[in-house]
């Protein structure tokens, strides 16, 4: 482990090399090769339909799993293969466009994504047009995800220490903002939202079942079989596999592949392989501190060898 001294020093680098690439708005850093204040401020007036679905996230938390799900869901040449197209076409993040998808002419059901913290979300959506599902998973496992994830940013070039990237984490000086904060945002909104919040470690308990789940929610009948293709396909390992769904298909000046994958590990509680004991009370107690009122339940480990 370094030394403090030396931990500050890759901080403050860490710090400045995101501030180049990033840009702060309304309180939330975004990457600026892929997105603007413009783009932002326009997404408030985007007209919603109402059957619109937005999966909304803090990074790291099953995005890309439940984009797979939503799409399996949603689109019926996706379950039976007939329509070969990658889920980032298939749930463009509406903050970040980087296909330039003309969202207007989308055919419905339209399916987004996005990492916005609850009031940067198009206005229609408070009036209860349209439909939000929220994926939380716990912080602990976010985080080193995201750890693990930022290594893979060609565009950061800095080494990226343990301990710097989770004090950064902690401030929420990381692209997106704090965990906390979006996830105590949408929480405490949740009635302003026609929404469901899914839970990560529930959808690894029980997949099926929080697949049956999202279709109550979406007003979507799906029968035995179809249910089972959606629970298949939605499998980690068969995600893994899947050049559609693997994120295998973004190119490397966005995420170097030869310093990670996506579809890492995919369980509940690798943050124990990577926190020292002293920094997990440490996260305890800021968690207490930012979150202890919330009537929030976290699972924070799960008994599990490997991802299902
Ligand atoms: P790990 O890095 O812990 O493996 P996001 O899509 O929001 O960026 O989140 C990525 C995390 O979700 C990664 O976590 C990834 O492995 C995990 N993930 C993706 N698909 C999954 C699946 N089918 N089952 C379980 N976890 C999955």
């Amino acid at each position: 482990m370094n030394s403090p001294e030396m931990a500050t020093i890759e901080q403050d680098a860490l710090g400045e090399a995101m501030k180049a690439k990033s840009f702060k708005y309304k309180g939330i850093s975004f990457e600026k090769r892929y997105t603007s204040p413009e783009v932002i401020d326009a997404i408030e007036h985007m007209e919603i339909r109402d059957n619109d679905v937005f999966l909304v996230t803090y990074p790291k938390s099953g995005t890309v799993w439940t984009q797979q799900i939503l799409s399996l869901i949603l689109n019926e040449g996706h379950r039976n293969g007939t329509e070969q197209i990658t889920n980032i076409e298939r749930a463009p993040a509406i903050e970040y466009n980087i296909h330039n998808v003309d969202f207007k002419s989308r055919p419905s059901p339209r399916l987004f994504s996005s990492h916005l913290p609850y009031y940067l979300m198009p206005k229609d959506l408070r009036f209860k047009t349209g439909k939000v599902v929220y994926v939380c998973r716990n912080p602990k496992d976010a985080l080193v995800s995201y750890y693990h994830f930022f290594k893979m940013n060609p565009n950061i070039k800095c080494t990226v220490t343990w301990e710097a990237f989770l004090d950064l984490f902690i401030k929420g000086k990381v692209l997106c903002g704090s965990w906390f904060d979006h996830v105590r945002g949408w929480y405490t909104h949740k009635e302003d939202f026609n929404i469901l919040i899914v839970k990560y470690e529930e959808m690894k308990k029980d997949l099926r079942f929080n697949v049956q789940k999202i279709c109550k929610f979406l007003d979507i009948t799906l029968n035995d079989k179809a249910t089972d293709i959606v629970v298949e396909r939605a499998t980690f390992k068969n995600m893994k596999d899947d050049p559609l769904a693997n994120y295998t298909f973004l190119p490397n000046d966005m995420y170097d592949k030869s310093k990670g994958v996506f579809l890492r590990k995919g369980i509940v509680g690798d943050w124990k392989n990577l926190m020292t004991v002293a920094q997990n009370e440490m996260f305890d107690k800021v968690y207490k501190e930012k979150m202890g009122d919330l009537p929030m339940k976290i699972t924070w480990e799960l008994n599990e060898e490997t991802a299902s």
